[in-house]
């Protein structure tokens, strides 16, 4: 199957998928929670995840699914061709916000990135990239990254880690945020990356995401220029969560040399 045929496919299935995202707000969701109290997930989430499992199959068995949700197999090596799945990215927002959430997936093949696709539900803005040939915003090609100083630098990060936690010393983060221009937090991991990918933000990091909050995302960062690794500036590994960090490649070892300083 040519690369161009899966990427088409790819496309029309997360389309398709948003289209039934946006029309479940007429509807009562069932809101659960997961790992913890703040750890929201609705049957939406699960119905998504298994709307592309049963067109994935379809499309090629052979194909193997990694999704948030469970759904699909158990995978424990990236041999052969995987799609990770983030059928939702943002839940919190989805159900109190009504906007900033997408749609996540990457397609790899045997551990390369092959295509990466984010999908803004709400803004109907469909960021993709297809390895080798650029990234895209609705088709738009997406312009690579220019060089820029920590101190004109926008960077995404949560609030919690600028306070005591069992992960990050808190004090570098703090200088860190002192030294930058601005911050900013959007509650959607793949959005923040498109963000950076977009050069509307330098950098985002994170101290622990899964592979399905990375995968789509790390393939669009390639294509610009921008840089993502974990937070020991070691290459991502889409078979564990980890900490994360995607930025502007001027800034990102920087921010990791001396701003971070893990517990
Ligand atoms: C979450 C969002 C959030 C990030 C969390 C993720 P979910 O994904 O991306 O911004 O901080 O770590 O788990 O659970 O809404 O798919
Ligand atoms: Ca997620
Ligand atoms: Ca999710």
């Amino acid at each position: 199957m040519g690369i161009a045929e899966v990427h088409q496919f790819a496309k029309s299935i997360i389309i398709e998928a948003g289209e039934r995202i946006r029309h479940s707000f007429s509807e009562k969701w069932k809101i659960e929670t997961k790992a913890d109290a703040n750890d929201l997930v609705t049957n939406i989430d699960r119905e998504t995840e298994v709307f592309f499992i049963q067109k994935i199959k379809e499309f090629d068995p052979s194909y193997k699914i990694l999704g948030e949700e469970g759904m699909g197999e158990k995978i424990d090596s990236l041999e052969g061709v995987v799609w990770i799945v983030d059928p939702i990215d943002g839940t919190m927002n989805f159900i109190r916000q009504h906007r900033n959430f997408a749609i996540s997936v990457g397609i790899y093949m045997n551990g390369i990135g092959k295509l990466g696709y984010i999908y803004d539900v709400m803004r109907n803005q469909m960021y993709y990239a297809i390895e080798g040939k650029g990234a895209f915003m609705n088709d738009v090609p997406l312009k690579p990254l220019k060089p820029i100083s920590l101190d004109k630098s926008i960077i995404g990060v949560n609030a919690v880690w600028v306070t005591p936690n069992k992960r990050i010393e808190h004090e570098p983060m703090i200088e860190l945020i002192r030294k930058v221009r601005g911050t900013r937090s959007y509650g959607s991991a793949s959005l923040e990356i498109a963000s950076v990918a977009s050069g509307r933000m330098d950098a985002y990091l994170s101290l622990r995401l899964s592979p399905w909050d990375i995968a789509g995302g790390a393939v669009i960062a390639n294509e610009v220029g921008a840089i993502a690794s974990n937070l020991v500036n070691k290459p991502i590994n889409l078979l564990k969560q980890d900490g994360f960090i995607i930025a502007n490649p001027s800034i990102h070892e920087e921010i990791i040399e001396h701003y971070i300083k893990l517990k």
